[in-house]
Order: structure tokens, then C-alpha cells, then sequence
């Protein structure tokens, strides 16, 4: 297994991952969000890039069955129902629903990601449960760290070299990249410090300032889930879980858009 890892999503743009399985992580704060809709009964979540396209995405769904979600600048967006925080993400808001969700760097990582062979996100909330599905593809493996505003994050880099060191296993031979090295050995020095890390980090400190600092605290936490959202084509969705369809349109493959 080779292992990869992009310090940002525009770095991720110019990495090849055809038949890669690549897992999507921004810590602070769009996948803990995500993996926080799922854990709360979210049935998807549609990632998009503009603030527009996500208005014309709910217009197309059936009334009642999605709810918009994201920020810029960290807050949340004029006319969305949720913002980016994970503590949003309760059951009574998600469950049941199609989540779109536009975030500044978070959502356009999962953009990028779309053209590898398989494509999951991953948070410090679920990151045993996302290493252990992509060890039992035992397929190379690009983790995207979607960073902020085109720079490294440390919060990320945090979870990927966390995620990466667990696919190290003794006498199994992996091929590291510098980037996959560089956050394992960032992980290792740093390991049991997730807390200090996601409050001193750039972004952390910005959140904080914004009056984000719950959102610090829930997203230090580690393995508090299980669930491990997958790019199904058109949406993250859990696909242990079958689906029923959302709406009568849906079912009838008329109007709305597929999930
Ligand atoms: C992003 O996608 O840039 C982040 O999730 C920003 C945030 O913390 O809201």
C-alpha cells in the first residue's frame, strides 16, 4: 500500500487518484460537522461549492426533506437553516434529511476528491473506523487535508498522520510519501496533545475568536462514532445503511436531484 497526503485541497487538484481511495479531512471544522450529521441520522450530504448552487440544489428537492448548511468566514450563511458547526448537527435538525452543505475549504476537498476510485470523510470523531475501512480495501491511499485558505492546517494534519499511523502495522511494508511522512511524524511527536493542537492551531484560534470554542472542544474528541461517510457518485451517504428513497420524485427518478 502507498500512502499520500495532501497538506491542502488545491494540492490535491494537481495529485493523480485514479484508483486511489482517498479520505477527505478538515477537522475544524466541515467533516467533524458531516460525520456529526450522519451520527445524527442525516440520510445524506450533498458537498457543493457556492453559496448559489446550494440554494438551487434545495429549490430542486422536495420541500422539507433537505436542509441547508455551511458558512463563510465561519459564520453561518443569510437564509440557511444550520451553520458549520457540529453542534447544529442534532438529530431533531438532520435525521431523515439531505444535508447541502457549502463550507470555504471543507466541501470544495470533497469536490476535489470526486474522481478517485473511492472517497470517504474523515474526522478525529471517526478516524479508527475510517482507517480500518480503507484497511480492508488494501488499495493505495491519498488522505486530502482540506487546510485553511490554501495553507497547511494543523488540525488536519493532526488527524491524517493520526489516520495514517493507523494503517502502519509491524512488518507490513507502506510506501510514504514526504507529505504522509511529514504528518506521521508530526502525529507521533504530538500524539495525546489533540487538544492543544486544535485550539493553538491558525484556524482553531480564529474559531474561538469567532465564539466557536464549543466547537473546539467537540471536535478534539476522538472515536466517538463509528460512522464512515462515502461518496456514492452524487452525495456522501452510509452505504451499510440501505436507503429508502426520500421523496415520491425521488422514487419516480423525476425533478429532484439524485442522492
Ligand atoms: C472550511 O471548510 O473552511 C471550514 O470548515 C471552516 C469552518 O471552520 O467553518
Amino acid at each position: 500500500m502507498n500512502i499520500d497526503l495532501a497538506v491542502t485541497w488545491t494540492e490535491a487538484q494537481h495529485v493523480d487518484l485514479t484508483g486511489r481511495a482517498v479520505v477527505v479531512i478538515d477537522v475544524l471544522r466541515a467533516t467533524s460537522t458531516i460525520v456529526a450529521a450522519f451520527h445524527s441520522g442525516a440520510r445524506a450530504v450533498i458537498p457543493v461549492d457556492t453559496v448559489e448552487a446550494a440554494r438551487a440544489m434545495a429549490s430542486r428537492l422536495e420541500r422539507g426533506s433537505a436542509v441547508l448548511g455551511g458558512e463563510r468566514e465561519g459564520l453561518q450563511i443569510d437564509g440557511f437553516q444550520l451553520g458549520n458547526s457540529p453542534l447544529d448537527y442534532t438529530p431533531e435538525a438532520v435525521a431523515g434529511k439531505t444535508v447541502i452543505l457549502t463550507t470555504t475549504n471543507g466541501t470544495r476537498a470533497l469536490l476535489a476528491a470526486r474522481k478517485a476510485d473511492h472517497v470517504v470523510a474523515a474526522s478525529l470523531a471517526n478516524v479508527s473506523a475510517a482507517a480500518e475501512r480503507l484497511h480492508n480495501r488494501d488499495q493505495d491511499v491519498t488522505v486530502i487535508c482540506a487546510g485553511t485558505e490554501g495553507r497547511l492546517s494543523l488540525d488536519d494534519l493532526h488527524c491524517g498522520g493520526m489516520l495514517i499511523s493507523r494503517l502502519l502495522e509491524p512488518g507490513v511494508v507502506r510506501e510514504l510519501s514526504d507529505g504522509a511522512r511529514a504528518a506521521t511524524e508530526w502525529f507521533v511527536s504530538n500524539a495525546g496533545n489533540a487538544e492543544h493542537v486544535l485550539r493553538s492551531c491558525f484556524h482553531g484560534q480564529r474559531l474561538a475568536a469567532l465564539g466557536f470554542a464549543q466547537d473546539i472542544a467537540f471536535c478534539f474528541q476522538i472515536d466517538t462514532t463509528a460512522v464512515v461517510p462515502v461518496w456514492n457518485g452524487h452525495a456522501l451517504v452510509l452505504d451499510e445503511v440501505p436507503r429508502a428513497p426520500a421523496s415520491a420524485q425521488e422514487a419516480t427518478g423525476e425533478g429532484a436531484d439524485r442522492v
